[in-house]
């Protein structure tokens, strides 16, 4: 069912009971990107909160210059805009602290659990069940604030995933069999990424980098973590109290890594 954009949008800023989240929502049936149009009213003067839902999007983006599928009716596409009181260098942890709220959001409705692989992508059974692109906004002269965008694959049947995604992609629905009520799953992360930025706001990052802890399986795991060029192997051992993960190297010495894209080696 697609959205009704004015009567949902009130419907989720209703029921919210956000402190910082749900200041504005906005749901709009096409946008190129929802991190592109935040950018484009954070330039405007928005506040802190305001959050854009889009039925599709046309020019999806993802990590690392991927494009992120966004067909109508089936996924959620959605950025958030916060203002966090903190020092530039500790933005790292709003990435992994949306990734905390992300896989709470995704276990609230999958049995198998899901799990984070590293920033912040969340998996069931080895698939992408959803992927965040963060962005920093931090123009000279302009209003600074940083993007959260997330997409949930949410009622996706296999074949509707583009044949480059299909054995790397998996959505709630290929999970339960069942379909998702995709505001419901809107509700619960902003909601998710709302009490978890407070208790960083007031607590520092460990409590998150606790819970990052106890939502991934990669700890132990052996690794390759791809930087432009650059392949290092080893073990994935735990993230520092930055949010760095801390690779055990195939050569015994430790290195850690604030950047970089991981790939699960098989165990030999
Ligand atoms: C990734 O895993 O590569 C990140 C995917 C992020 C996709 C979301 S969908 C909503 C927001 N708008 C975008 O253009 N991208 C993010």
């Amino acid at each position: 069912m697609p959205y009704d954009c004015e009567s949902d949008a009130a419907n989720i800023q209703e029921n919210l009971n956000c402190a910082h989240i749900g200041s504005v929502v906005v749901f709009l049936p096409e946008i190129d990107s929802t991190n592109n149009l935040v950018k484009t009213y954070l330039a405007n003067g928005a506040d802190e909160g305001l959050v854009v839902v889009a039925e599709s999007q046309t020019g999806g983006r993802g990590r690392m210059g991927r494009v992120w599928h966004s067909p109508p009716e089936v996924g959620v596409y959605l950025s958030v805009l916060l203002k966090p009181p903190i020092e530039p260098d500790h933005l790292p942890h709003l990435t992994l602290l949306a990734g905390v709220a992300a896989v709470l959001t995704v276990n609230e409705f999958s049995h198998p659990p899901a799990s984070l692989k590293w920033p912040n992508d969340v998996l069931i059974h080895g698939k992408k069940v959803c992927g965040l692109l963060c962005e920093l906004t931090q123009n000279q002269g302009e209003p600074s604030g940083l993007i959260i965008g997330i997409g949930f694959n949410v009622n996706h049947l296999p074949d509707q995933f583009p044949e480059d995604l299909k054995n790397t992609a998996t959505s709630l629905r290929v999970i339960n069999s069942c379909l998702t009520d995709r505001l419901a799953v809107i509700r619960s992360f902003l909601m998710n990424l709302d009490r978890e930025y407070q208790i960083y706001l007031k607590e520092g990052p460990r409590p998150m980098i606790e819970k990052w802890g106890l939502n991934t399986d990669l700890f132990g795991k052996k690794v390759a973590i791809t930087r432009g060029p650059d392949i290092t192997t080893g073990t994935a051992m735990r993230l520092d109290e930055s949010g760095r993960l801390v690779l055990r190297r195939d050569d015994g010495h430790e290195e850690t890594f604030d950047s970089g894209e991981v790939t699960l080696r098989m165990s030999t």
